[in-house]
């Protein structure tokens, strides 16, 4: 693979500041920050009145520990626009969760929003390798999800030249990047397995293709998958990490040259890990739930919100900013099964560790009795269809998720195909013992 990593004048300043430097900067913004918030959001005057905090209470970084999180329910219990802090003329863009779990929940963004939003997902392109004059495909979906237009505005601001595909429609997928020679692709981790899929049935060698850079995220993925990726399509494959709360992607990013976990932007977005029982801030190095509050939003800045996400606060190595190692899974997506704790992401990597099976899988939860019990549904890999070759795979997969998860799994090796797709984010856990 190219060696694509940065050179003198690739960088902006802030990318290569100081520790002070950039504490400094924090400081002055979180203080704008909860002004801002107190000044002009119902929400967050009363959620700091009932705190018994006030915005001078923040003389210290450390001193944020003092203020209230923010929750997803929050969101929820003021849609569609109680979070704004500004007028809502001054809202140039809505973005929203589909909500399938309930209310769905709303975020707004000012024109200077969309030019930051823009400036760390262009940010978050040059780590991975992206540069002015590349052809990027954006198939991450176009619409009220932050994936796609997230992307394609950052894309424009690198100075590329977008082709905005959204998701869906595989085949054509892989007729544009044939015809168009893309250096970037900007997608979901799984949804490019089902690109790869399509490449192979149209009998096309992926690594025949222009693609250099993918840029993956919206979903956890594991360094398994990413040999896999980088493997099979000859490209540079990246992590992307955001969250629409937040402000959609490029909240943070790993650089191409390091691979070693995603830097935050924290001239942007101030991270803290927490305890997910007690609420206590934990120091760096330490895992937890993972909490940010934006340091430059206006429309709807967002104070300590609890992200679910699970990982740790690294220290800097390509830049000088934090890394978050990457992400293991969402408290939401553990299952306890038999009082052992398992994320999807370890079902992954033993999964890839399976050379006749597919990599694409989903975990069915069920009720035995009084016990639960977990399906993992697994596809074989093309041209390994004997009865034979399955069984021994599926004997495989089970003795590595027992040996290394350590819990037992029925595996139900299906023809290719047999998993459930999704042109966004997989749905990995489906939950049958209601
Ligand atoms: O998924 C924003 C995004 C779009 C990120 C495209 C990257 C690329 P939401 O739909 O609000 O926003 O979902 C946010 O997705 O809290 C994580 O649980 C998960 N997530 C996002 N990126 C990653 C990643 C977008 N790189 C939620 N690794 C987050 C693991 C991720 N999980």
């Amino acid at each position: 693979m190219e060696d694509l990593s940065p050179k003198p004048g690739d960088l902006e300043p802030i990318e290569t500041a100081s520790r002070d430097e950039i504490a400094a900067l924090q400081l002055a913004r979180l203080r704008q920050t909860l002004d801002h918030a107190f000044a002009n959001s119902p929400f967050y005057r009363k959620q700091f009145a009932d705190a018994g905090v006030h915005p001078d209470d923040l003389t210290s970084l450390e001193d944020l520990a003092k203020f209230p999180f923010t929750v997803k329910s929050d969101l929820r219990d003021h849609y569609p626009f109680a979070m704004f802090a500004v007028p809502r003329e001054r809202v140039v863009r809505i973005h929203a969760s589909s909500g399938t779990t309930g209310q769905p929940t709303v975020v707004g963004y000012t024109q200077n929003d969309i030019d930051v939003w823009s400036t760390v997902v262009a940010r978050s392109m040059r780590a991975s390798g992206a540069r002015a004059g590349d052809i990027v495909h954006v198939a991450y979906g176009y619409g009220l999800f932050t994936g796609g237009l997230g992307a394609h505005y950052g894309a424009e601001k690198l100075g590329c030249t977008v082709i905005p595909v959204s998701g869906g429609m595989t085949e054509r997928q892989v007729t544009l990047i044939r015809d168009f020679a893309p250096r970037v692709i900007m997608v979901t981790p799984s949804y490019l397995l089902s690109i790869l899929d399509a490449f192979r049935a149209q009998g096309i060698d992926p690594r025949d293709t222009a693609l250099a850079v993918g840029i993956f995220g919206a979903e956890p993925w594991t360094n398994a998958m990413r040999r896999e990726i980088e493997q099979a399509f000859d490209m540079h494959a990246v992590d992307i990490y955001g969250l629409s709360e937040v402000i959609g992607p490029g909240v943070a990013n790993e650089c191409v040259e390091t691979k070693d976990g995603l830097h935050v932007w924290e001239d942007h977005f101030y991270p803290e890990i927490i305890d997910p029982e007690t609420g206590a801030v934990l120091p760096d190095g330490e895992r937890g739930e993972l909490v940010f509050t934006s340091l430059t939003k206006e429309a709807m800045p967002i104070i300590r919100y609890r992200t679910r996400d699970l990982t740790r606060l690294l220290p800097g190595t390509a830049r000088s900013m934090r890394r978050i190692e990457k992400i293991t899974g969402r408290s939401d997506d553990m299952i306890i099964l038999r009082g052992v704790n398992v994320f999807p992401t370890q079902i992954e990597e033993q999964l890839m560790r399976c050379p006749g099976l597919a990599p694409h899988f989903q975990i069915e939860l069920r009720r035995e009795g009084r016990l639960d019990a977990m399906t993992v549904l697994v596809e074989v890999a093309e041209g390994q269809a004997d009865a034979a070759a399955r069984a021994a795979s599926a004997e495989a997969l089970a003795g590595h998720i027992k040996s290394v998860v350590g819990v037992s799994a029925e595996i139900v090796v299906g023809d290719p195909g047999s998993v459930e797709r999704s042109a966004g984010k997989a749905r990995r856990v489906v939950d049958r013992r209601a």
